[in-house]
């Protein structure tokens, strides 16, 4: 069975609301390609301006971030309703900048994976080692716990709707890609433990990504990868390389 190609921008905090409409209009002719799923996933006040910006066209909308609760008293945050009502389709989760950053465990990751299945968004789960890990040779026991966690609950027939990220920190937005046979070996085994969680159909559905400094100049070689079905994609996602990189 073939895998659906899925190239997902993840601008971060980045692009006012106008500039994110500029940035479509730019990228629109670009990123063309029926056999491609094209996703922008962008800060939480560009969602409805880029939902508009994007309509007719082959581009799916993504969120950033999200809270588990559907409403209430939780100052500051956007839950899965309001990002279902403003046109997203896709949710990040468990992205390292919010694992470090603001504290995210994997608790609160397996907790917004359920929620964003039961709320009808296909979450983009993200997972990778430290350079630490790396070097200290235990990066794959790292990996396969964090998916155990992050996977707790959910079905078979969630998982084969999944999108899993692989993201080596070491690799985000440092200019230093792993090799397209560093990030095979690791997305074949991310593969292998969704057989052994669940079973080889689920695995051979499972859509997983390689992020961290993919661009227009090594995405090919990246996708060529049997165990790589797309890309997760930062500072390149803002630029026309993307539109390069849909089309490696
Ligand atoms: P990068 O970011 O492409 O800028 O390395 C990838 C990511 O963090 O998703």
């Amino acid at each position: 069975m073939a895998r659906r190609r899925i190239i997902a921008g993840n601008w971060k905090m980045n692009k006012t609301p106008s500039e994110a409409v500029a940035l479509c209009a730019e990228l629109k002719d670009l990123v063309k390609n029926d056999a491609v799923d094209v996703v922008y996933c962008v800060p939480a006040i560009d969602i409805v301006p880029v939902a508009e910006a994007v309509k007719g066209t082959n581009v799916h909308v993504g969120a950033e971030n999200f809270y588990i609760e559907d409403k209430g008293a939780f100052t500051g945050e956007i839950s899965a309703p309001m990002l279902k009502d403003a046109g997203v389709e896709f949710i990040i989760i468990g992205h390292s900048e919010r694992r470090d950053i603001f504290g995210e465990n994997d608790i609160l990751i397996n907790q917004k994976v359920k929620k964003a299945f039961a709320s009808g968004l296909k979450p983009i789960l993200c997972c990778g080692e430290s350079l630490a890990l790396r070097k200290a040779g235990v990066y794959q026991e790292w990996i396969k716990r964090q998916i155990v966690w992050d996977l707790s609950d959910v079905t078979a027939d969630q998982v084969k709707e999944l999108v899993i990220a692989y993201e080596p920190i070491w690799a985000i937005g440092t200019g230093e890609t792993a090799t397209a046979d560093q990030a095979e070996e690791v997305c074949k085994m991310i593969r292998e433990t969704i057989a052994e969680l669940y079973d080889a159909d689920t695995a051979e559905a499972v859509r997983i990504q390689y992020g961290g400094s993919m661009n227009a100049g090594n995405a090919a070689e990246l996708l060529s990868k049997p165990d790589i079905d797309g890309g997760l994609i930062g500072g390149a996602s803002l630029k026309p390389d993307f539109g390069q990189i849909v089309n490696a």
